[in-house]
This record gives C-alpha cells, structure tokens and sequence, in this order.
C-alpha cells in the first residue's frame, strides 16, 4: 500500500491510501467469509473489508440453524428441499438457482463440519436436525421433516468463528472496522471500492479485479426489526448509486416470533422443537389457518395468522397486541440443551421463565427476500430491458444483500444460513474460474474517489436543522405503518408520498461531528443515506405490485396473479440527496426451467400448509 493521490474539496484535502487486490470483499458475515475464505484458498490475493469485527457480524444472530436434506433425523432428499422452497417462495423463486443451492447444501454443510462449526450431535454421532417451518418429507406431502442442522441455537455464532479461522488460515488480510462508502466503477465494470477507516479517519482505495458485496439486509428502515443496527444495506445503496437497480424489493419477511416490544429474535427452532402459539382464548390458532403444518407452517402464513387474530381481537396483553409462545411443556433439559440462548433472551427482553410461562411475541421484521439481482455464481446482473441476464463485469453479490433469486416472495427459516454458505462458495468458485492472480490492473479513472469523497464531505460538513436520528425515525415509524405484514393500494399510495417526504429531509439533515476519528455521527448518515434510498424502492415496488405473492400481502389484490406477476421488478433510484425520490420499475423473468434434467420444473399451485 502506498500514499498515493489527495482530492480536494471545499478546500479540504483527503489523503488517499491505496491497495492493490485480486478480490475485495465488503462484508464479513456467513457469506462474506464464505466468499474470503474461497477466494484465498484460490489463491487469490484478497482482502475482507468489514464495519464490525467480523464474528459480530449479524450471521451470529442467527439461531436456529442451516438447512440440508441429509436426512440424519427423518427420510430427505434434494428434491424435496427444492419443493418446499420453490413452494415457499410463492413461484417467485428461479428454479435454476434452487436447484443448485439445495443439491450443494449437504456439501457446503460437511466443509462447514470440517471447518470446526460444532454441530449438535444425534446419539450415533450425525449432525442433529430440527424440524422449521415450511419444510415437509415428500415433496409436501409428507409430515415435517427434520431438515435444519443446528449448533443449538446459535449456529450463526459457531458459523463466523469456523469461516473466519479458515479466511486467516488461507491469509486473506482483513480491513477490520472499515466502512466502504462507494464503488469504483469503469466503462460498466466494477475495478474497486473506497473505504474509510473507522479508527483514524484515513481514506483507502481498494483496487480489485473482482468485488463481492456481502453487505446484508436494510432490515433497520424498519422501527422494530431483529436485524441489528449495523443493517443498514450498505451494498445495495452503492449499487442504487451506480443506477444499477435493485430486485423484489417489496418482500420483505416479519419474523412471527420476535419479543414483543423489544425486537429480539426467538427461533424458529422454538417452535421446531414443539412450541406452539396461543392467542387471548388460549386457542392453538394455526390449527384454524394450516392444518396440516400448523406452528410450523412457512413465515408468511404464520405471522399473517397472527396478525388477523390480533386484528379480530384476540391478542393477547392490555392492548390485546401480541401473542403467546409456549415452551413451559418441554422438559427443561431439552431447552437448556437445544435452546439456552432463547432461554437467556426470554428472561433479559422479556421478563419470562421459559420453563413456566409463555414468552409474549409479535411479528417483526427479519429479512429482505430483495437485493441486489445476481445469477447463482454471484454475478450482479445489469438490469438491461433487452438482456435480463447481462452481467456487471467485476462486481459480486452474496448473502441477503443479494437476490438469486431462491427465496422469490418468501424465505424458509434456516434457508438463509445455507444460501449465504452456498453462494459465497459459488462465488469462491467463480472468482478462482474468472481472475488470475496478480494480474495487470486497469489504472484506475481520475474521478475514481470523487463520488464517494465527495458524498463524505457533504454529510461531514452538513449543517441543516435535522439530526440524524430524528430523520432515521421518520423513515423508520413510516415504514413500519406503511409497509408492514398487511398492505392496500391507499396505506401504500400515501406511504410512496411519505417517503419521499422522508427523503427530501436529507437536504436538511445536521451532522454535528465534524471530525474523521471515530465519527459515529457520520457513519450514521452514510448508512440512513443507503437505508432511506432502499425504504423508497421498497415502497415503490410494493405499491406497483397488484397481486398478493409470499410476504406481500395485498388486501386490494388478495389473490396471487400468475398471468400477470410471475416476474421480477427491478427498481433504481434517483433521489439521492433529498432530491425528488424518484423510483423507475421494470421487470425480469423468473426463470421457470432447473438446471439439469434431473428434476422438471416444479408447475405453480395453491400455496396450502
Ligand atoms: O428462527 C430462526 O432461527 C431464524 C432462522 C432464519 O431466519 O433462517
């Protein structure tokens, strides 16, 4: 690395120190490290560039675990994961790309077990698994099957260490508490990205013959969500700013059990395990709305389930606006030995013993089925009308910052886990085919930092009269009343308006830090900056879907429409500094073939648990 140029602005100077890459990495949650730990093993010289160390990433949410037909605890086959997920996602999902992601998944699981994740054992020594919701032996058919292989419930924890052990042990360098602001990009082709770091202030550029973008989901435009602060969707903001667009933005997953007022996630794993939800009447409600999957029907279904009984009455609390969680019937061994960290959780969030009384839980928002469009070797697709599958030569994109698409309008629980550790491999695997190490590489264009420095300083420096958080919050609080688990065409029409009300409040926004060390303040705004362009794409794109599809459900259109919706949107975004807010639509079509002849393309139906 080298000092190597200064840009000027409003007579300020930004030293920029540069470095020279075959693969960048932004982003070191379950797919971000995937991807690292591919590339280096590759033998590509690469480097991970993370905001937060890299086993705080948000992956250690996750609880519940990853989903494999191994068939250690109940017959499985490939062909069944594939049908609950193509079932889940509402025929949203690409066939093709499913296809892959189930039939690599017992593969991508074993290198974990080999990479250290310490699974939770069956008695003969096989990885144990769990029932989740929305998977079934069969080809649906059949009862739940035992399909989610779980480290407890906190395989996302065990996951990071494993991957980020194996990102050092292959000697991927780690840019740690680095914050990347904005791509670098060439006549159409991604050759880097601009970062800064967090501790000092110091500005870097990363040049790279391929960047992966694992950045995660925009879960926090949300008022409650189970995502962490840090997910803000930093990825797909680059990407909006480049006027690339984004995909099925509109389906955006509500978790049916996170703690109610607080957020915080309970597995599904919970119920996996044979919880069940009550409401007021003490009633098993889910025996009403699926009857053959109950409790453990797919997310959607569910949290709709809750909702209606909340909204008919039958909430449960003073303001009859939650539901019960029952787990005081299992053995308490069982919880302390499958799930001590939602015992944990339910005492410090909720004041409640587990073992003797219900957990008070609600819907809550968990992740963002949308991102960024790529195919299943993690190449970003270019959005082009008369191309739909034309690539972004040099730019990758994993995790649930990335759209395969495999979950279409809907996510199973635990097919996160996989898709991350399946993709950011596939990536891996696409970069090694792609990039020969140590490579000449293009100079860079002479505004190669403009835009991202020149976005910096404006935020650093930015003197109207609304602080950050007041801004975040009217986002937040209009998303959360606009675009929730149920939608109309007027909630949505005057969510549009009051989002781009919202946006235009950048113009007024107050960072009061000027400083680049440690700057929080600043931070902040950069991340409302990606997370207020990706609230208006959401809106947009769910008000322009007239049909009810997975996750989106749409009391106006309640019915799914294939004749007309069996396609993806795609969306850019032009109201970048508080202007205009203006979202454009387009389309791409699902890819209704699979990959090999193995399996024929499974035909759409009624979606019935
Ligand atoms: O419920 C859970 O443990 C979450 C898992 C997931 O979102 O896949």
């Amino acid at each position: 690395m080298a000092a190597a140029d200064t840009f000027e602005i409003g007579g300020r100077a930004y030293n920029i120190i540069d470095h020279t890459y075959d693969v960048v990495v932004v982003g070191a949650g379950g797919s971000g490290l995937r991807a690292t730990m591919g590339a280096a093993e590759a033998g590509l010289k690469t480097a991970n560039i993370s905001k937060v160390f890299p086993t705080r990433s948000h992956t250690v949410a996750a609880q519940g675990g990853i989903a494999a037909s191994l068939g250690n605890n109940t017959p499985d086959h490939w062909s069944w994961h594939m049908y609950d997920t193509v079932k889940g996602s509402d025929w949203l999902g690409d066939q093709d790309a499913i296809e892959y992601m189930v039939r690599e998944a017992p593969h991508a699981v074993y290198e974990l077990e080999h990479a250290g994740v310490p699974f939770s054992r069956n008695d003969d020594g096989t990885i144990y698994q769990r029932p989740f919701g929305g998977h079934m032996q069969n080809m649906g058919e059949g009862p739940p099957v035992q399909r989610t292989c779980a480290a407890a419930d906190r395989t996302g924890h065990a996951m990071l260490h494993a991957l980020y052990q194996q990102s050092l042990k292959y000697d991927a360098d780690f840019f740690i508490e680095y914050f990347a602001i904005d791509l670098i990009m060439k006549d159409g082709k991604c050759v880097g990205v601009i970062a800064m770091c967090l501790d000092d202030g110091t500005i870097h550029r990363f040049r790279a013959q391929g960047v992966v973008l694992a950045t995660g989901g925009y879960g926090r435009c949300y008022y409650t969500a189970t995502s962490a602060h840090t997910c803000t969707g930093d990825g797909g903001g680059m990407v909006l700013r480049q006027g690339l667009p984004l995909q099925d933005m509109e389906f955006v997953q509500f978790h049916p059990t996170g703690i109610y007022g607080a957020g915080v996630l309970i597995t599904e794993g919970a119920r996996g395990e044979g919880g069940y939800l009550t409401n007021s009447e003490g009633e098993r409600f889910m025996e009403r709305y699926a009857p053959s999957a109950k409790d453990l029907a797919s997310r959607d279904v569910v949290s709709r389930s809750m909702a209606l009984e909340m909204r008919e009455g039958r909430g449960v609390g003073a303001d009859g606006d939650h539901i019960y969680l029952h787990l005081d019937h299992i053995d308490p061994k069982v919880l302390a030995e499958r799930l001590p960290g939602i015992t944990e959780s339910g005492k410090i969030f909720a004041g409640v013993d587990l073992t003797r009384q219900p957990l008070p839980v609600t819907p809550t928002v968990h992740y963002n089925m949308g991102g960024i469009p790529c195919n299943y070797h993690g190449e970003v697709i270019a959005g082009d009308p008369n191309d739909p599958e034309k690539i972004v030569p040099g730019l990758f994109a994993v995790g649930e910052a990335a759209c395969v698409s495999v979950h279409g309008a809907n996510r199973l629980g635990s097919n996160s886990l996989i898709d991350l550790v399946v993709f950011g491999r596939a990536t891996g695997f696409r970069l090694k085919e792609t990039i020969k190490s140590g490579a000449n590489q293009d100079e860079l264009p002479t505004d190669s930092a403009e835009m991202a420095l020149t976005r910096l300083d404006h935020f650093r420096h930015a003197d109207g009269s609304s602080p950050t958080a007041r801004v975040r919050e009217e986002m937040q609080k209009a998303m959360q009343a606009h675009c929730a688990v149920f939608r109309d065409s007027a909630l949505l029409s005057e969510g549009v308006e009051k989002l781009k009300q919202v946006n235009k409040r950048m113009e007024d926004i107050h960072v009061s830090d000027r400083s680049l060390i440690w700057n929080s303040d600043l931070v902040e705004t950069l991340e409302l900056d990606n997370l207020m362009a990706q609230a208006n794409v959401t809106i947009a794109s769910a008000e322009n879907r007239k049909e009810s599809r997975g996750a989106h459900a749409h009391e106006d259109f309640p019915e799914r429409d294939d004749a007309k919706w069996m396609k993806h949107t795609i969306a850019t975004f032009d109201g970048w500094g508080g202007k205009g807010g203006k979202v454009d639509i387009g389309y791409r079509p699902v890819h209704e073939f699979t990959l090999t002849d193995d399996i024929k393309y499974i035909e759409p139906k009624k979606r019935v648990y």
